[in-house]
């Protein structure tokens, strides 16, 4: 199988390719990504030999379009994928996310190809948190952010694909992931960088805001899981009943770097900030037979924190200026 791995650099991308290239030795694989700021070479370096990588732009038609061609199966990652920066400047999370997926749309159309969409939970907006309630996949979508309305519009263009033209797509919608290579921007890594750094983790608000943490490699497994036996057209909601506020991740990020559990501080709140995320897994689970392997948080941050140790030099170059920026906005 030939898979075209949008997005590879990234977090999430450069895991599922390493896990690939690991467990499905069938699979030749080529990644596409624009490397910006978010991605990465180095996240890839170790098996720089066994891919093929195109540096370019999932919008240029030109580019997409051969390698599709040439594709069995496109997994498409690469999105504009952090909150805060699109409450700063919408515009690139508009061309990727939509622009970006539309030209996927119409290779995948023009060449009969099989498309998985990774997106996200947040194009359902948020719960309260007293709410027993979960997200299914049939909750209706309410984004509150540029960031999600964003993937809102590029899983219904995706919908749309597939039922005005016969695509043969499917979607998914995971919860928040951690784990190796997470850029340092986003929560846990920056908390865990910031202490290594002598730094104290940064709380937006009261902290009383939940998300739904699934490891990085139970997430890539359910996709390979729904590339293999999913229903086209249909819509997996990802998670690992992984529920946890952003105090109790703090202070325990805290706890397993040896320092006291109050030793953090409070700065500005998220503008819109969503209160609380929840992914009812059931599908996932009795349709494709998926069950967590990581499913313990503690071990699974304790590994991470371990990883972000050993590899200074991976995100060392982007500190300063990852923190210039929350400083300027007073995070
Ligand atoms: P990331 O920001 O770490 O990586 C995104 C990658 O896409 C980078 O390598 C970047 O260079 C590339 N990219 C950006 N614009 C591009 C373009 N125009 N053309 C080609 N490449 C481009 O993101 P991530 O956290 O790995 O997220 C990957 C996907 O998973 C996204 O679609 C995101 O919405 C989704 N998702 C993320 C999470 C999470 O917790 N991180 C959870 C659910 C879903
Ligand atoms: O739910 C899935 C989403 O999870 C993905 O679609 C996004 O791509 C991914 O970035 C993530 O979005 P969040 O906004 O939830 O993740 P982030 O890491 O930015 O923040 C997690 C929580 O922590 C959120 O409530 C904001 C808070 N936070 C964040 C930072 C960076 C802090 O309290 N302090 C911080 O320094």
């Amino acid at each position: 199988m030939r898979a075209l791995i949008t997005g590879g650099a990234g977090f999430i991308g450069a895991n599922f390719v390493h896990q690939t290239l690991q467990d499905r030795p069938d699979v030749a694989v080529t990644v596409l990504d624009k490397l910006t700021y978010a991605g990465s070479r180095d996240s890839l370096a170790d098996v720089a030999d066994r891919i093929t990588f195109v540096e370019g732009d999932i919008a240029d038609a030109d580019v997409v379009d051969p390698l599709v061609a040439e594709s069995d199966v496109v997994v498409h990652f690469a999105a504009e994928s952090h909150n805060d920066n699109s409450l700063n400047d919408p515009s690139p999370f508009l061309h990727t996310n939509i622009t970006g997926t539309f030209a996927l749309l119409e290779a995948v159309r023009r060449h009969g190809t099989r498309l998985h969409h990774i997106s996200t939970d947040e194009v359902y907006g948020d719960l309260e948190l007293d709410d027993p309630a979960k997200f299914t996949e049939q909750t209706p979508y309410n984004p509150s952010s540029p960031y999600s309305a964003t993937k809102a519009g590029s899983d219904l263009l995706v919908r749309a694909w597939v039922r005005s033209f016969g695509v043969a797509a499917t979607i998914s919608n995971c919860s928040n992931n951690y784990g190796p290579y997470q850029h340092i921007e986003k929560f846990i890594p920056r908390q865990i960088t910031n202490l290594i750094d002598g730094v104290k983790p940064k709380l937006y608000g009261a902290g009383q805001n939940v998300r739904d943490w699934i490891h990085v490699r139970d997430h890539n497994r359910a996709v390979w899981d729904i590339i293999d036996r999913g229903r086209i057209g249909q819509t997996y909601l990802i998670g690992a009943d992984g529920e946890k506020n952003n105090k109790e991740v703090i202070e325990l990020i805290l706890e397993l770097m040896g320092h006291e559990p109050g030793d953090y501080e409070h700065v500005a709140d998220r503008p819109g900030h969503d209160l609380r995320y929840a992914i009812d897994n059931t599908v996932l689970r009795e349709e494709l037979g998926w069950q967590p392997q990581f499913p313990d948080f503690r071990s699974g941050l304790a590994d991470t924190i371990e990883w972000y140790r050993e590899n200074e030099s991976w995100w060392r170059p982007r500190k300063a200026e990852v923190e210039a920026k929350y400083a300027k906005q007073g995070q």
